[in-house]
C-alpha cells in the first residue's frame, strides 16, 4: 500500500497564539493617611503572546507584578483595563458554560504548596474538590482520576489517605500540581513553584513540569523571582520591572545578549557564577522605586548605570534588537 498523498494546502494553517494579553491594567487602591486614597500601579500596561505548546518565563524582583498580573490574567482578579485572549477568546466577555470550560483550561499551581490545601483535609478530598465542583463523574470516576493524576506527578495512589502535615515539601508541591491537571487544563501557571524548596526538589518539581508539558502537551507561564528557575524550561523569558515587561527574548538570548540594562543588572545580581555574566555588568543596587509612584519615563532610571535625562522624561518605546523576537523597551539598549 502506498502512503496517502500529502493534502494540498494552498497556505499552512494558521495556529494564533493560545493567550494574548493586551495592554493589561491593574491598580488597587489604597488608603494611605493624608494624602488620602493612592494606587498601586501593579501590573500598568502589559502584552504578552504565549504560543501553543510554549513555555514563557515570566522574571522580576519581588513585589514587580507578576502574581497579579498571574491572577488578572486568569480572570481571577478583574483587570481595569486592557484584555486577554485565551484561544481567541476574551476570557471577560464569557458567561455560564463557556466561562466554566475556561476556568477548567486554565489552572493556576500555587507557590506555597503548604497553604494550598486544607491542613485538616485528607488529600484525597482536597484533590476530589475541583471534580465535584464541575460536576465531573461518579464518586468511583472521579477516584480514578485522582489516582491518575498522582501517578502523573509520581506519587502513589496511597497518598489520598494522607494529611498535608504527612507529606515532605517535594511531596506536597506535586500534589498541588496534580490537584492543578485535574480537570485537564491545556494551560498552566506556575506562580514560583519551587520557592518554598530545596534546590533537589526545585530540580525534580521542573522536571516534572517539563515533562508533563510535553505529555500533555501543555502551554506554561513558568513565573519566578528566580532566573535558575526559568533557565532551563522556558522557550522565551520576558522580565518585568515596576509593573511593566521592558524585554521579551528567546532564552539563550536572554541569557546570552541582554539588552537592557535591569536584566544585565539581574542577570549579574542572580547569577554572579554564569560565564554570560560575569563582570560584565553592574549588579543590581537599592529598592525599587513605590509603585504608588513609579517614576516618570523610563521606569529604571531612577537605580540604571547608563541613564542620561531623555531617561527621566521619555518612556522607551519597544525596539528589536539583533532579532524581531527579541525586544527591548530601553533607550539605550545593548552591552
Ligand atoms: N490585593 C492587593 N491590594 C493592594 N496592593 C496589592 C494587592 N496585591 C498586590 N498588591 C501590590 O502590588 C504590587 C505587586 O505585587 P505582586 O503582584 O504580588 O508582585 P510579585 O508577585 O512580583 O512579587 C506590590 O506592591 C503589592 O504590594
Ligand atoms: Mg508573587
Amino acid at each position: 500500500m502506498t502512503a496517502p498523498a500529502p493534502v494540498d494546502l494552498p497556505m499552512p494553517a494558521r495556529r494564533g497564539p493560545l493567550v494574548v494579553v493586551e495592554d493589561l491594567v491593574k491598580h488597587f487602591p489604597v488608603a494611605s493617611g493624608l494624602r488620602g486614597k493612592r494606587r498601586v500601579h501593579s501590573v500598568d500596561g502589559v502584552s504578552l503572546e504565549i504560543a501553543r505548546g510554549e513555555v514563557l518565563g515570566l522574571v522580576g524582583e519581588s513585589g514587580c507584578g507578576k502574581s497579579t498580573l498571574a491572577r488578572t490574567l486568569l480572570g481571577l482578579t478583574p483587570a481595569d483595563s486592557g484584555r486577554v485572549l485565551f484561544d481567541g477568546t476574551d476570557i471577560a466577555r464569557t458567561k455560564g458554560r463557556e466561562r466554566k470550560a475556561l476556568r477548567r483550561s486554565m489552572q493556576l499551581v500555587f507557590q506555597d504548596p503548604l497553604s494550598a490545601f486544607d491542613p485538616k483535609m485528607r488529600l484525597g478530598t482536597s484533590l476530589e474538590a475541583p471534580l465535584a465542583q464541575h460536576g465531573l463523574g461518579t464518586r468511583e470516576e472521579r477516584g480514578q482520576r485522582i489516582a491518575e493524576v498522582l501517578e502523573q506527578v509520581g506519587l502513589d495512589e496511597s497518598f489520598v489517605h494522607r494529611l498535608p502535615r504527612e507529606c515532605s515539601g517535594g511531596q506536597l508541591q506535586r500534589a498541588v500540581v496534580a490537584r492543578a491537571l485535574l480537570l485537564q487544563p491545556r494551560f498552566l501557571v506556575c506562580d514560583e513553584p519551587t520557592s518554598a524548596l530545596d534546590a533537589s526538589n526545585r530540580a525534580h518539581i521542573l522536571n516534572l513540569l517539563g515533562e508533563l508539558k510535553d505529555q500533555l502537551g501543555l502551554t506554561l507561564l513558568m513565573i519566578s523571582h528566580d532566573l535558575r528557575v526559568v533557565r532551563h524550561i522556558c522557550d522565551r523569558v520576558a522580565v518585568m520591572y515596576l509593573g511593566k515587561v521592558i524585554e521579551v527574548a528567546p532564552r539563550h538570548e536572554l541569557f546570552e545578549q541582554p539588552a537592557h540594562p535591569y536584566t544585565q543588572a539581574l542577570l549579574a545580581s542572580s547569577l554572579p557564577d554564569s560565564p554570560e555574566a560575569r563582570g560584565t555588568f553592574s549588579t543590581l543596587k537599592g529598592e525599587p522605586p513605590s509603585p504608588l509612584s513609579p517614576p516618570a519615563g523610563c521606569r529604571f532610571h531612577t537605580r540604571c548605570p547608563k541613564a542620561q535625562q531623555r531617561c527621566g522624561t521619555q518612556a522607551p518605546a519597544w525596539s528589536g534588537t539583533t532579532t524581531e523576537q527579541h525586544q527591548v523597551a530601553c533607550h539605550f539598549p545593548g552591552p
